[in-house]
């Protein structure tokens, strides 16, 4: 069975969470394919998809959305998970901070959405990114839960069979 993991990163965190994914899937002796949204032309030959982005703002990254709108129709017929990748320390209520939930959820049909801590590192961001940062007070840090994240790549490949 042939999964596609593909996810929007800005600053390669959410990439590493969805090479996480894609290592979980591949113990569990599925085919995958890991490839940016963007360059993603067909998705003939999948049998499922996992979907992803970082937030930024309260939206999901650009290439990841016109992903889900481009493939709509094809990802009504396979089995889709999405997740999000953003939340720092932490913080409540992730669900209504995605400004797009509803419409993902709508154009990929998928089967669950899940929240995924993420990596803030002062160094790898622009002036104006540590501005906002610095405004709204999020910490500097790497919150990824590898174990919560192969925890929901098991389940999908429990899902899968
Ligand atoms: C300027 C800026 C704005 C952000 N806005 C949000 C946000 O609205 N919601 C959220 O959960 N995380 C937000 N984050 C945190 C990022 O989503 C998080 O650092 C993520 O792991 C980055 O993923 P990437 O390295 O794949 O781009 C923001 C980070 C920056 C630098």
């Amino acid at each position: 069975m042939k999964v596609l993991v593909t996810a929007g990163s800005k600053h390669g965190a959410t990439y590493g969470i969805a090479e996480h994914i894609a290592k979980t899937l591949i113990d569990r002796s599925f085919e995958i394919e890991l490839v940016d949204p963007a360059e993603v032309t067909d998705l003939t030959g999948y049998d499922a998809v996992v979907l992803g982005s970082a937030v930024y703002a309260g939206n999901w990254r650009k290439d990841a959305v016109e992903f889900a709108e481009r493939f709509s129709a094809d990802l009504q017929t396979l089995p889709v998970w999405i997740f999000s990748s953003g939340p720092l320390g932490d913080e409540d209520d992730n669900e209504s901070a995605l400004n797009q939930l509803d419409a993902l959820m709508e154009d990929t049909g998928a089967r669950s959405h899940t929240w995924f801590d993420g990596k803030l590192i002062k160094e790898d961001l622009s002036f104006a990114e540590r501005a906002i940062v610095k405004v709204v007070g999020a910490p500097y840090g790497d919150f990824r839960d590898w174990d919560d994240i192969g925890a929901w790549a098991e389940n999908i490949a429990d899902e899968l069979g």
